[in-house]
């Protein structure tokens, strides 16, 4: 197992470019069940992107990376496709897995799809899913920790999808299951979050019949196939939050580029109020070093509002921020795992209820910590950066599930930041 080491206290300086989005890939590269083929460019190359490739090929979906060394663009072709039963072992390892649901139901009108595993970051259920399809006129069983989906003869038919509670994954699924269904389908409070609409964007490229995109009504005109398309994925708006915040935390002078402005607006928003010193142009953010920090209080929510993903970067900056913070946790029951390793570090940060209280004016000093999730695992590597001395994170397999060459795209910033093979020397 592989530890990320870093000497903290290092000023950043350069430019970053940002990756595709880990997010619009999963759903995307499940949308190659549709497609018969299609080309994606702009896919980070991920352990998750390599779990659902893994996936797919055990569907027997095939496909090859285009730009063999960087693996960024992928063919996808799922003409011969023969299996629509996606295996416990597999679907485990990533949440993300269970967006196969709806495709395969649609193309095949059978699926047969294992509960997913992921992150460990609350109970994550998948009743939203299971409704849709349900609602699409499928017959759902759960058995022996598989979902075994059928539809009636003549496949899926539209129907109004009205979503109790927002879930990205659910509107997706339920997307992909309508674009083939028969007739005309209304997902009410669908979720908003530009990944939903890239997916639908390359949908509509392919041939499909989608409304409202970026709205919380989005209404499908099933059709009978789709054609190939080559897609690029949107940049990853996660990855930029956090270095926005690594140039902050360091007070450094940094250039990040190949973003869209319009998917931060919100964290832009909050980042401006504590005081952050930014200049943003076209496809591109510029950080300037920064005067004394205030503290934020800010509520997660589903797109547009502050997303969970960036809850534990945001919170390692607030400790640096003079005045006392409240970070409120609204998606997810069990995100604040970083705390206490972030309190490790020298944070002074106490959890109530869905809460983290932090006091502010804390100066991070390097200790070791352990990674509990891709977004924590982040927070932690932020702390580092700004540390005292020497700090180093264990447990980084999920940071490489969803920050593409992080540790490289510093150091050549000027951060001390490197492997070590050995967890415990
Ligand atoms: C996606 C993102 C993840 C992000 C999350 C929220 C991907 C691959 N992952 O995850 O990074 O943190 O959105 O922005 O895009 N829920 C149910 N029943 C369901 C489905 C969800 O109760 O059937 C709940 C979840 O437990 C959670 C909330 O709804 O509390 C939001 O989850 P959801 O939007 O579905 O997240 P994911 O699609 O899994």
């Amino acid at each position: 197992m592989e530890s990320i080491i870093i000497k903290g206290g290092k000023t950043l300086k350069g430019t970053i470019n940002i990756s595709g989005s880990k997010n619009a890939s999963l759903p995307l590269l499940a949308s190659s069940i549709l497609a018969g083929k299609l080309q994606l460019n702009n896919v980070p190359y991920l352990a998750d992107i390599t779990s659902m490739l893994d996936l797919l090929s055990s569907l027997g979906l095939k496909y090859k990376y285009i730009d063999k060394k960087n693996k960024n663009s992928i063919f996808l072709d799922s003409t011969d496709k023969v299996s629509s039963i996606a295996e416990y072992n597999l679907v485990r390892k990533m949440r993300a897995s269970f967006l196969v649901l709806g495709p395969l139901l649609t193309r095949t009108g059978f699926a047969k799809v294992s509960l997913p595993g992921g992150c460990a970051i609350g109970l994550r259920p998948v009743d939203l899913h299971v409704y849709a399809m349900k609602t699409l006129g499928a017959e759902i069983e759960l058995n022996d920790g598989y979902v075994i989906a059928k539809s009636k003869k003549g496949g899926l038919i539209g129907n109004k999808i009205k979503f109790p509670d927002i879930s990205v994954g659910a509107t997706e699924n339920a997307i992909m299951a309508a674009v083939l269904a028969r007739g005309e389908t209304i997902i009410k409070n669908s979720a908003r979050e530009p990944e939903v609409q890239d997916l639908c964007n390359c949908l509509v490229a392919m041939g499909a019949k989608i409304d409202g995109i970026g709205t919380s009504v989005i209404t499908i005109q099933g059709v009978t196939d789709l054609k190939q398309v080559t897609h690029d994925i949107i940049p990853d708006r996660i990855e930029v939050c956090t270095f926005i915040i690594a140039a902050v935390i360091t007070q450094s002078h940094l250039s990040i580029h190949k973003i869209n402005t319009n998917h931060i607006k919100y964290f832009l928003k909050i980042i401006e109020e504590m005081g952050v010193n930014f200049k943003i142009e076209k496809n591109k953010i510029e950080v300037f070093k920064s005067g004394i920090l205030k503290p934020v209080s800010l509520k997660t929510s589903a797109y547009p509002g502050f997303p969970t993903d960036i809850q534990a970067q945001i919170v390692t900056l607030a400790c640096l921020s003079i005045g006392n913070s409240e970070i409120q946790e609204n998606i997810f029951e069990n995100r604040f795992m970083h705390i206490p390793e972030l309190n490790r570090l020298g944070a002074n940060i106490s959890i109530e209820g869905n809460k983290a209280l932090i006091k502010g004016k804390s100066s991070f000093v390097g200790a070791e910590v352990m990674a509990t999730d891709l977004r924590a695992s982040a927070s932690l590597i932020l702390a580092g950066l700004a540390a005292k001395g020497i700090t180093k994170v264990n447990r980084v397999y999920h940071l490489d599930r969803g920050y593409e060459k992080i540790d490289q795209k510093l150091s050549a910033c000027g951060a001390e930041i490197y492997r070590t093979k050995n967890e415990r020397p």
